[in-house]
């Protein structure tokens, strides 16, 4: 017979066997989640996806054909004139800057430089225009809700063309005065009524995000600087904040010359729309996919890009982002990128203004005159142009606009990857000057982020030399020439 203490030591042996088994188990799990990365509850990126899951990936990779306007139908000349002006030097305060000073037809409408140089010199990178009439959202913050919104932003840069409201219409007028009448004339002026739109006050309340944008201020020593910067001006942190987040000064204009402007940026932005970029490597092989439902897809591809498509497409995740036919999802993210010499110069607001990225963006495009619930555009252009203006996915995005979100703190649009070896320096202040520095970066995640929270899904690939150069041999297959389909 057991007796009872003799049970209740066995018991407690037992127990303690448990509990050390216990810890046991406890310590190599915090071991697996701390050293391993195992039991991280994010899911992991696939490897490799089958043919079956790249094709439907694929599917969604492809452009839709575009073709020519009509000869000499409106769209057509309206395109003909936006042209005239993209190519115009006349249209700025020293004569010499045009669009295409700094987005170069021969360079796929870029400019070879880290930042853009007009009159003066900006802080970002110029993107390309290719295939613009995909976008939804124009610059790197998104501070633009349409392409012709986006090109008044540059005319009236001091930076840029460095003109005034009137002073570009005034030169609209006499260099481009029969071509403007011609398809605008007067009737153009105060046209047409939409449904259901209603033209909204712009939005100018910067103080609530200030307090947000201020609790995600990542590094220590701007942090202190702010402080001081209040304490020595004697007022509230945030209200510092919200001084840098403001929206760009508005001075009013007489309508007839925002009209003319407004017509002008429809004219440039009907051209761009026709910038088509769609004879890459990459669209021959989407094509011979299409045409072949049932052959792998190592049959129809070149060996090192289909390789690189895995990688971007499975273990490098890329996908996640840049997708669709554009390669971008049109929308925006903190990739981690860190301060610069350059950065480290600027005085804290500057700083602030120049990192903080999509809060701002949100600020600017609710705050924009041009911007498609104010209703300018709308009122210049032809009535179905406005109409999908309005329905499109930026204006109904803008409803739910929500610049308090510290996930917008510090994040940029994701960029075209279409061209892309053709449209370096790389990222939205030029800071990588070639592809292996941008793959560099997404490879080890090294720096800090200048502000905000890197975004969750990016973690470091460790990608070998060979996945490496796959992976750039994909995006050096996305370039394509560049052809005009305005003109037939
Ligand atoms: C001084 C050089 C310069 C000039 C001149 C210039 N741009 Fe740009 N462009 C840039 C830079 C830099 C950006 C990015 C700016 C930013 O995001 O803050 C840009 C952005 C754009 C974008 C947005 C692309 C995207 O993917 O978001 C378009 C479209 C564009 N420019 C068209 C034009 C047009 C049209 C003109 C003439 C009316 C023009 N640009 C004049 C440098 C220039
Ligand atoms: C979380 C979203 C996200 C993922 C994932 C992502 N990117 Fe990006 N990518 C961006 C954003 C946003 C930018 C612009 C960042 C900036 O300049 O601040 C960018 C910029 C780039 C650029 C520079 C483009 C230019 O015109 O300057 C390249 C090239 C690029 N990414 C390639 C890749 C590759 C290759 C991968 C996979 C290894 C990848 N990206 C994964 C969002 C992403």
């Amino acid at each position: 017979m057991i007796n009872l203490r003799e049970a209740l030591r066995n018991i407690k042996s037992i127990r303690g066997g448990m509990l050390r088994l216990v810890l046991i188990a406890g310590a190599a799990a915090l071991f697996l989640i701390t050293r391993m990365g195992i039991l991280d509850p994010r899911p992991a990126p696939r490897e490799s996806l089958t043919d079956k899951e790249l094709r439907v990936t694929l599917g969604a990779m492809a452009l839709a054909d575009i073709s020519s306007p009509p000869a000499n139908s409106r769209d057509q000349r309206l395109a003909a004139f936006g042209k005239k002006l993209f190519f115009d030097t006349r249209l700025s305060s020293n004569g010499q800057v045009a669009c295409a000073t700094c987005h170069i037809p021969e360079k796929s409408f870029t400019d070879g430089l880290p930042t853009g140089r007009g009159v003066g010199i900006t802080n970002r990178n110029t993107p390309t225009i290719i295939n613009s009439g995909l976008g939804h959202w124009f610059f790197w913050d998104g501070r633009a809700d349409s392409l012709a919104a986006q090109a008044l932003g540059p005319l009236e840069n001091p930076n840029e063309h460095g003109l005034t409201r009137i002073s570009l219409a005034v030169a609209i007028e006499k260099f481009h005065g029969a071509s403007y009448g011609a398809l605008f004339g007067e009737a153009a002026v105060g046209q047409p009524n939409i449904d259901g739109f209603t033209p909204q006050k712009p939005n100018t309340n910067t103080n609530v995000m200030a307090g947000y944008t201020l609790a995600s201020i990542g590094p220590y020593k701007r942090l202190t600087s702010l402080l001081k910067l209040a304490s020595n001006q004697s007022i509230q942190p945030s209200a510092l904040v919200a001084q840098a987040l403001q929206p760009e000064q508005r001075i009013l204009h007489p309508e007839s010359a925002t009209i003319v402007v407004a017509n002008a940026a429809l004219a440039i932005a009907a051209w761009e729309k026709f910038q088509i970029a769609n004879q890459s490597p990459f669209d021959g092989f989407m094509k011979k996919v299409r045409a072949n439902p049932d052959r792998p897809l190592a049959e129809l591809a070149d060996g090192t890009a289909l390789a690189g498509l895995r990688i971007f497409t499975g273990k490098g995740n890329c996908v996640l982002c840049h997708r669709g036919a554009s390669l971008s999802d049109q929308q925006f993210h903190n990739i981690g990128l860190g301060d610069t010499a350059r950065l480290e110069e600027l005085p804290v607001k500057a700083w602030l203004a120049d990192v903080v990225g999509r809060t701002k963006g949100q600020i600017e495009v609710l705050a924009s005159e041009f911007n498609c619930r104010a209703g300018i555009l709308e009122k210049a252009g032809p009535a179905a142009a406005a109409a999908a203006r309005i329905h499109s996915e930026s204006c109904r995005e803008q409803e739910f606009a929500d610049p308090d979100n510290l996930e917008t703190v510090g994040a940029f649009k994701t960029p075209t990857l279409r061209n892309i070896a053709v449209t370096g320096p790389y990222f939205h202040d030029g800071r990588a000057a070639s592809l292996d520095d941008v793959l560099d970066h997404y490879d080890h995640l090294k720096t800090t982020p200048a502000i905000g929270h890197r975004e969750e899904s990016l973690r470091p690939l460790n990608l070998s030399a060979q996945e490496k150069s796959d992976l750039k041999a994909f995006l050096e297959s996305l370039t394509s020439p560049v052809r005009d389909l305005s003109e037939n």
